[in-house]
């Protein structure tokens, strides 16, 4: 029988499928059920440095103070004057308590000695490491994508320099050279890079003309930045890569590991599909393992990476330029004249 378990972050799982942030995360009955239907980790929602300075600042007061972050705050705390920081903490001691697989605690701050705090008070909680939770929108068009860079990479700095769990980042796709940016977090000593977090985008509704926050869940068909990123980067980092957006299914993980990933991280899926998705997730990973003959994760992780593949092309522009020229035979095929 194959043998799930994987090394994340220098933890040890007992499979690669991590339930990642979202509100299924923040919720008891639903942490209890993802350990029963047998998810290796968790990663509980953020703390957002809105709800630390909620404490100071009035939601209706400056609200512009927050208009460079996102907005799965809106969306995960619609009551965020009743969840403050110190109610956060609580429940984060509580899930670790309550479950016996690694709890890793996640965090999206604005300050840096706010998030040095923090980072500080949610190790105090027990969890086995600290996700952080790196999406901001840069709406200054004075900051340069260096200086952007370069404030996170810093921040990191200090927070490892005080906590002594594994760090991690959950990174946006949306840097000029992601590539650059995860080798400077390597060379700075994170453990471990997600690739990548999903962005929430405002939509606009036509009959109210106002600004709404629909609760978009990723397809499988987003999975494919991910691997390709996880693809290139494998091999070439020290920390961990998890694999993540668009992870829908067991056949998905496995795609993840092939390109290289540690581990993936699932939310969207346990939204549509029920938690009890874990489950089937794992054994058609475990059932792909025993029909090609592996029995260990090390057995096929990388296999498809940019260093290994025979396919180089397919991580570059000649996939494209490829499907331009082959784009006769998809309009034949679709329905389109
Ligand atoms: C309802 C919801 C809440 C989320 N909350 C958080 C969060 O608190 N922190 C975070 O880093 N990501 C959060 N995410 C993003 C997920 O952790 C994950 O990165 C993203 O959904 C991509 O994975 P998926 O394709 O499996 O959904 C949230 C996603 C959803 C759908």
């Amino acid at each position: 029988m194959a043998d799930l378990r994987a090394e994340y972050l220098g933890i040890s799982l007992k499979n690669p499928l991590i339930a990642g942030a979202s509100s299924l995360t923040s919720n008891m009955g639903s942490i209890k059920k993802l350990e029963d239907e047998g998810v290796g980790a968790l990663v509980i929602s953020s703390l957002f440095e809105e709800t630390i300075q909620l404490q100071s600042y009035k939601m209706e007061q400056d609200m512009s103070y927050f208009d460079n972050l996102d907005a799965e705050i809106s969306n995960i705390f619609p009551d965020i004057e009743h969840a403050g920081p110190e109610e956060h903490l609580m429940w984060v001691r509580k899930a670790v308590e309550a479950v016996d697989i690694p709890v890793i605690a996640s965090l999206n701050c604005i300050d840096t000695a706010t998030w040095v705090e923090w980072a500080q008070k949610l190790e105090e909680t027990g969890v086995q490491g600290l996700e952080l939770n790196f999406f901001a929108v840069p709406v200054d068009p004075a900051e340069s994508a260096q200086e952007n860079e370069q404030y996170q990479i810093d921040t990191v700095a200090a927070i490892m320099d005080k906590v002594k769990i594994p760090v991690s980042v959950k990174l946006s796709p949306f840097y000029t050279s992601p590539l650059n940016v995860v080798r400077r977090f390597d060379e700075a000593g994170v453990a471990g890079f997600v690739i990548f977090n999903r962005l929430w985008h405002p939509e606009i509704d036509v009959d109210s003309e106002k600004m709404s926050f629909p609760f978009h869940l990723s397809s499988p068909e987003d999975l494919g930045l991910p691997i390709r990123y996880v693809g290139m980067l494998a091999g070439t980092v020290k920390g961990s890569l998890c694999a993540t957006n668009g992870v829908h299914a067991g056949a998905d993980a496995v795609r993840a590991i092939l390109a290289g990933a540690d581990v993936v991280q699932a939310v969207s899926t346990f939204y549509r599909n029920g938690v009890q998705n874990a489950k089937k997730m794992l054994s058609d990973v475990e059932s792909w393992m025993d029909r090609k003959g592996y029995s260990s994760l090390d057995d096929f992780r990388g296999k498809l990476c940019y260093t290994n593949t025979k396919e180089k092309w397919t991580f570059k522009r000649a996939q494209y330029v490829r499907h331009l020229l082959n784009s006769e035979q998809y309009i034949k095929r679709s329905s389109a004249l």
